[in-house]
């Protein structure tokens, strides 16, 4: 044990011999720039680098959400560790070795921690001594899978013997306790008859390891087609299904374009690695996380999505690139032609077509009009001015106009309607001399826009407050909500985990801050009196969700306005050339009429 101004010593040590530009550089890609060093801050989302490392003052700072401090703070932040445990890193990293000097508390955990890593460690090695020591099936299925024993090797792969108790035996003699085995999810304790036994038996084992190399838990597959075919580890102190990505402590490593590719399985990001295509990560059996993704950011910019090929696949397709874009992600998604996964695909058509489906991968909007379209029968005029309309929605998304353009000429294609009409349809600018119009107007404008904005958001964060609140309301209310239902991303953000955490009693504002949500929206949130929010009942509640209701409508019809006064403008210049109008007047006439509609829904709200 050290005393604390030994510590002190210990710590000004260690932040002289480890350099803030070597630690931060090993952590994520920083760039040269004057006396200091920049690059993308990985504690908020962002497209331009705020966030700097200066060398000669040992810290970093990011001018976007304005995290700062010294290496310590930085390792703390992004390993999500504590002090001691970023101190004791960075000790590990230049050499000095540490007494600690914590709370015993702290010092518990901690060594939870590093004894489940090592029960995991020790696990992870027993199944791979099953699977290469001796004749066994599960060796015998991988080879019939087409795995080599170089690619077993590569990801550890294990087999769990036929037995009740092989691993817990091997790990009781090792000297861990039961009780142990049991909090790691490696045995299971029936408390009616009081037995234990192994939970993963005469399976095929998949060491899931984080981002740093540890094992943290395993997938087991079974050996024929009985049900559950995998069988994964619980949520245990040290396993985050919903933080963790498989295979990414080896793909970072192989991170080409700034590109990682993203499919649902362990076998078909095995598959693809032995491939040769080695920028794989897999999710763990659940649908994509928006931490995942952020995770996915620190080490790419683009996804390319590769999942199976069928309803669900796809459906699981649209729901991470909803998650992905959410994390600032391009994404991509890859087309399987005739093969129903990955490990399907390159088993077929071999590394040269698997690099060329992903040169030729989509852009995720025309895998989302695509999908569209298999709704509706484009023979038929009414249900092709349907997808139109669908599409058009999905178009005026889209923040680039020339992405914009891109796929209007898209769907202009699909459909044979004219490219001008979809343009105008879009929201495309068409050239005309109203361009230059006043500028007071339009600041006046603006100023107008943003109060309205304003009170948009005051609303929301509203709701959101009552939900971080009161329990009882959030069950009340919640199903018949969708995140599509609010304006602002953040609103979107929040809502999402309110939804994965309603069981909370209390939802704090620390909790909602480490979402990445913006300073102004947070303050809006806190500038809501508690004592407001406690005297909403019920009815006072819905009050609020029509008031949310009545702002999307209200965006709408102001979108749908500014549609028609372009249309508008281009009339005129049809007019003037005497051309045909036909079009352009059907458009502002239905237009129109969607605006009258909103205005009934509003008024019925
Ligand atoms: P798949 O059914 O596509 O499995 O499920 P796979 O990885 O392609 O495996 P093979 O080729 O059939 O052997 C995709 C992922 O979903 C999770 C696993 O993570 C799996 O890799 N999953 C699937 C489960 O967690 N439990 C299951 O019962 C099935
Ligand atoms: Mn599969």
């Amino acid at each position: 044990m050290i005393n604390l101004n030994d510590l002190k010593d210990i710590i000004e040590e260690i932040k002289s011999r480890c350099d803030i530009v070597d630690v931060i550089s090993d952590y994520m890609h920083i760039e040269k720039s004057g006396s200091n060093y920049t690059g993308l801050c990985p504690f908020h989302t962002e497209k331009t680098g705020s966030f700097m490392v200066s060398k000669s003052k040992q810290i970093y700072k990011c001018f976007g959400c304005n995290a700062g401090g010294d290496v310590i703070s930085f390792v703390m932040r992004w390993e999500n560790v504590d002090f001691m445990e970023a101190v004791k890193i960075l000790a590990k990293r230049c050499g000095i070795t540490l007494n600690r000097n914590i709370s015993e508390e702290e010092r518990q955990k901690i060594q939870e921690i590093n004894k489940f890593r090592e029960i995991h460690t020790e696990a992870a090695r027993f199944y791979f001594a099953n699977l290469l020591s001796r004749k066994n099936p599960g060796y015998e299925y991988l080879k019939k899978r087409g795995l080599s024993d170089k690619i077993i090797k590569r990801f550890g792969l294990g087999y769990s013997l036929n037995s009740w108790n092989s691993l817990m035996n091997h790990l009781l003699a090792k000297g861990y306790d039961k009780a142990d085995l049991v909090k790691c999810g490696l045995v299971t304790h029936k408390s009616e008859t009081n037995k234990y036994y192994d939970r993963f038996r005469n399976r095929v084992m998949f060491p899931i390891f984080n981002y740093n190399g540890k094992v943290i838990g395993f997938g087991g597959r079974v050996l024929d087609d009985s049900l559950p075919k995998y069988l994964n580890s619980p949520e245990t102190l040290i396993f985050n299904k919903r933080l963790n990505l498989y295979g990414l402590n080896i793909s970072k490593k192989s991170i080409k374009d700034d590109t990682l590719i993203l499919v649902e399985g362990y076998m078909d990001l095995i598959s693809l690695y032995q491939n040769n295509i080695e920028n794989v990560v897999a999710t763990l059996g659940t649908a994509l996380t928006i931490g995942q993704a952020k995770l996915i950011r620190k080490f790419a910019k683009n996804v390319i999505i590769s999942y199976d090929s069928d309803q669900a696949g796809q459906n699981a397709t649209l729901r991470a690139i909803d998650i992905l874009l959410q994390a600032d992600i391009k994404v991509k998604i890859l087309n399987l032609k005739d093969c129903k996964d990955p490990d399907d695909f390159i088993k077929k058509y071999g590394f040269e077509g698997y690099k060329k489906a992903i040169d030729e991968s989509d852009y995720y909007i025309k895998f989302k009009i695509d999908i569209l379209k298999n709704k509706y029968n484009l023979q038929n005029d009414t249900q092709k001015m349907s997808f139109v309309e669908e599409a058009t929605l999905l178009l005026r998304k889209l923040k680039s106009p020339i992405e914009k353009d891109l796929y209007a000429k898209y769907l202009s294609d699909l459909t044979n309607i004219s490219i001008e009409s979809i343009r105008a349809n879009v929201g495309i600018k068409v050239k005309s001399n109203y361009n230059n119009s006043k500028n007071n107007t339009n600041n006046r404008k603006i100023e107008q826009m943003s109060k309205i904005q304003n009170g948009y958001l005051k609303v929301e964060a509203k709701f959101i407050k009552l939900l971080m609140e009161n329990k009882k309301l959030r069950n009340s209310v919640l199903m018949d909500y969708e995140i599509e239902d609010f304006l602002f991303g953040d609103t979107k953000e929040i809502f999402d985990y309110i939804i994965k955490n309603k069981e909370l009693d209390k939802i704090t504002i620390d909790k909602i801050k480490s979402l990445n949500i913006s300073e102004e929206y947070v303050k809006t949130i806190q500038s809501i009196p508690i004592e407001e929010i406690n005297t909403y009942t019920l009815e006072g509640t819905k009050k609020i969700i029509d008031q949310i209701r009545k702002n999307i409508i209200d965006d709408e019809i102001k979108s749908m306005s500014d549609e028609i006064k372009q249309l508008s403008n281009k009339l005129e210049l049809l007019k003037k050339n005497n051309d045909n109008t036909k079009e352009v007047d059907d458009k502002i006439m239905n237009l129109s009429l969607e605006i009258l509609k909103r205005e009934k829904i509003k008024k019925d709200l």
